[in-house]
């Protein structure tokens, strides 16, 4: 059976003071009882540490939101997946959408940080999707498959076990506009199926998906509730505690698949 995992990409906001408010609001709402799925939160890499200072509870866990393509030495500005291990940070997003937009990253780059990831053991959690464009072209399969061949199949089955994929449409990301039901279970069944074909069922049914894309508490249910669909990563609805804590407590009935 796959755990369910709701997580929360703060992209790069808020500033500090806001920062220390959400943590605290966090740590104090996020209910005890999370029914089966594993919560997750992605700050700025600056309040990794302070974050984990203040969460007096072990059922949240904390992740990144970029790691170098170097392993170490002369790279300024750049984090590394050993630093995340050492600090206990075992969870890091890979390839979200704006890092390939606007940072350049592509599927070699981005191979080669999933696996110091998973050297280090720290989960990456691989981001595709396509563009607003290519869906209307109807390239959204051969976009999403590019993407996954290019990146993960050089992995062993042991490694791609540990690999957390979130399908995000970059249409639908900050734009409220949220894929339907339908058409992210689409997807996901078909990032499934790559993964079948290229490793094994085993695998393939172990394997967590995640959806991304203007989730909100509104129609997180729907969306988690899909066959193939484990929980969320989200943006804009992470920012604000209230409504995050709602979107948590919208899976407390869904039974995991
Ligand atoms: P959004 O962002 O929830 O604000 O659409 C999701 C993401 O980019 O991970």
């Amino acid at each position: 059976m796959r755990k369910k995992i709701v997580a929360g990409n703060w992209k790069m906001n808020p500033n500090y003071p806001e920062a220390l408010e959400l943590l605290h609001y966090l740590n104090n709402n996020i209910p005890r009882e999370h029914y089966n799925v594993d919560i997750l939160i992605c700050p700025p890499f600056i309040y990794l540490s302070e974050a984990q200072k203040l969460f007096n509870r072990t059922d949240i866990y904390l992740g990144a939101q970029n790691a170098s393509s170097y392993t170490n030495g002369a790279y300024t500005g750049e984090i590394s997946a050993s630093m995340l291990k050492s600090m206990r940070i075992n969870y890091v997003i890979i390839g979200h959408s704006e890092r390939r937009q606007y940072f350049g990253e592509n599927e070699e780059v981005l191979a080669k940080k999933i696996k110091l990831c998973l050297q280090e053991n720290v989960i990456p959690i691989y981001c595709v999707g396509e563009t607003l464009e290519q869906r209307n072209a109807n390239e959204q399969f051969d976009i999403v498959e590019k993407q996954i061949s290019g990146a993960l199949f050089d992995l062993s089955a042991e490694q791609i076990n540990k690999i957390i994929i979130a399908y995000e449409p970059v249409w639908a990301i900050g734009t409220g506009v949220n894929a339907s039901p339908h058409q992210a279970q689409e997807m996901h069944m078909f990032i499934r199926n790559l993964i079948m074909n290229k490793y094994d069922d085993t695998i393939s049914r172990e394997l967590i998906i995640l959806y991304g894309g203007s989730v909100k508490k509104d129609n997180a249910n729907e969306l988690f509730s899909m066959p193939d669909i484990d929980g969320g990563l989200i943006g804009g609805a992470s920012l604000k505690g209230e409504e995050f804590v709602s979107i948590i407590n919208t899976t407390k009935n869904i039974v995991n698949k």
